[in-house]
């Protein structure tokens, strides 16, 4: 158990292979992973849960004071809960995608779970967490020793992700990426790096390579497995 993690911040867009590429990061290194875009869609969940429309900022604020969730940093057991219920596989369902942007866009909303990812990485115990989402490199951890933009191509991104989602044909997945492109990075801008922010682009990569250039950024700055 350490004290101090070492934070690792990995942003990018949808579609990017972020999730699963920090996922396996940590898993090379023994360190936490923490998914951030996995608790605005838990709150997302809870407001079609309650009913509550995702549109009205002010119903999205007053429902997130009572939103009772947890998270599991472990790369290989992943889990996420609402109170007692179980929403880890629920959490990807269509329509918490197209509610989750309503959530992630109230200040207030994003100030109180950028609060509990720190006190998740804070009580990890793990010598290192692998941090991935939208504003990780610039807001949740602007301090972090490794920062990381992972980005690919948008066809690249729209072709990967109609793998995961057979159930859609291509020309809806890729527009649906592109809405969500638009939506996003009307909170926070995850397509440029920040200063000291070092750019890994994966459209020429395969998984495994993609995952041994970030583990290459990650080895020049801590000193890691
Ligand atoms: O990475 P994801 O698709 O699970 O993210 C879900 C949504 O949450 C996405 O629409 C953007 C938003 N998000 C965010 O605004 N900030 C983060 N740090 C992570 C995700």
């Amino acid at each position: 158990a350490t004290e101090n993690p070492i934070v690792v911040a990995i942003d990018g867009p949808a579609g990017s292979g972020k999730s699963s590429v920090s996922k396996q990061v940590a898993r090379r290194l023994g360190y936490g992973f923490l998914d951030t875009g996995a608790a605005y869609r838990a709150l997302a969940w809870f407001a079609l849960e309650r009913g509550v429309d995702t549109a009205d900022a002010a119903s999205v604020e007053a429902l997130a004071t009572d939103f009772d969730y947890a998270i599991s940093l472990d790369p290989d057991d992943f889990w996420v809960r609402v109170g007692s219920t179980d929403v880890t596989s629920a959490i990807r369902e269509v329509r918490v995608t197209d509610a989750v942007s309503g959530v992630a866009r109230v200040p207030a909303v994003r100030e109180s779970v950028n609060r509990l990812f720190r006190a998740l990485v804070a009580a990890s115990g793990r010598p290192g967490v692998v941090v991935e989402g939208r504003d990780i490199t610039t807001v949740v951890a602007p301090d972090a020793p490794a920062r990381i933009l992972l980005t690919a191509a948008p066809e690249v991104r729209a072709a990967r992700r109609s793998k995961e989602l057979v159930t859609q044909d291509a020309a809806t997945v890729a527009d649906a990426l592109r809405r969500r492109d638009a939506s996003d990075s009307a909170v926070v801008d995850f397509l440029t790096a920040a200063p000291g922010v070092t750019v890994v682009d994966s459209t020429d990569l395969d998984f495994e390579q993609t995952v041994d250039a970030v583990l290459g950024v990650i080895r020049t700055v801590v000193s890691a497995p």
